[in-house]
């Protein structure tokens, strides 16, 4: 179970892929069902992908779940994303415990119903010791919500006198956002064919690489993750620089 995919390129594979969860609606549609029949679908690539990643190696896996925007969807779909959330949590938190996947949340989970938010904190804690895979789940997350919040915390130490604004960095923004315990992400795929971030780890993006996916999430499979191990090892990241790796 635990190879690297076949990709006959000696280049590292992604330490953290962060993944836009796109297309669920649209797969439902094209089947003539309600959209929340999609995001029912979509919970089993969640379930494929989760398992699969880490067998190839990877460290961190992020999950775009839920955008500060996607408050804008009707009611019922939001709440059949919320109770889709809760059927997911219930029966997975357990299992991922067992596999050594340790969750984390990223986002405003203040604005969360209230049962959600004791969920979130007791999966955490429960998986807390897992040290094969970090799966960060990003729910209720906007990246520029996260800038603002650092940015104020940030100017606020200034305001207080306890640090000059000139001392401000990279490396204290990055300490400011949800993601301080993580490491940037080196791929991000975007599955059903939308070429954007749509508010998605701005900062975090400076040097990933970006896949297009077409294909709708529910049927983005193990296949279809290995086939973006093996276009990310084809890339050369200079980061700025003339390296050429390989
Ligand atoms: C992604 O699928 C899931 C969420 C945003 C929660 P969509 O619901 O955006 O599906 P499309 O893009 O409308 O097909
Ligand atoms: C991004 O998808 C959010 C998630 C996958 C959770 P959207 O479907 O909300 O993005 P837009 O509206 O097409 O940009
Ligand atoms: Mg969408």
């Amino acid at each position: 179970m635990d190879v690297p995919p076949k990709t006959g390129d000696t280049r590292a594979l992604p330490g953290h892929v962060a993944i836009i969860m796109d297309g669920n609606g649209r797969w439902a549609t094209k089947r003539s069902l309600p959209r929340i029949a999609g995001h029912k679908r979509g919970i089993n690539s969640v379930r494929k992908i989760t398992r699969h990643a880490k067998a190839r190696g990877v460290k961190h896996l992020t999950l775009f779940a839920f955008s500060t925007e996607n408050w804008l969807r009707p009611k019922e779909e939001v709440h059949g994303l919320f109770d889709l959330f809760r059927y997911y949590m219930r029966r997975e938190c357990r299992t991922l415990a067992r596999e050594g996947v340790r969750i984390r949340f990223i986002g405003d989970s203040s604005e969360m119903p209230d049962d959600i938010q004791s969920m979130m904190v007791e999966a955490e804690d429960m998986t807390a010791a897992g040290d094969t895979m970090t799966l960060i789940v990003a729910l209720n997350y906007g990246s520029r919500a996260e800038i603002v919040t650092a940015t104020q915390r940030l100017a606020a130490k200034v305001a207080a006198g306890e640090m000059a604004a000139e001392a401000i960095d990279d490396t204290m923004i990055s300490a400011e956002l949800n993601t301080s315990d993580f490491p940037d992400p080196d791929l991000i795929i975007r599955t059903s064919g939308e070429q954007r971030l749509s508010n998605f780890l701005l900062w975090q993006a400076a040097y990933s690489e970006f896949l297009f996916v077409d294909r709708h999430w529910p049927d983005f499979d193990e296949q279809s993750f290995d086939e973006c191990l093996e276009l990310y090892c084809q890339r050369d990241r200079r980061f700025g620089g003339l390296r050429k790796s390989g």
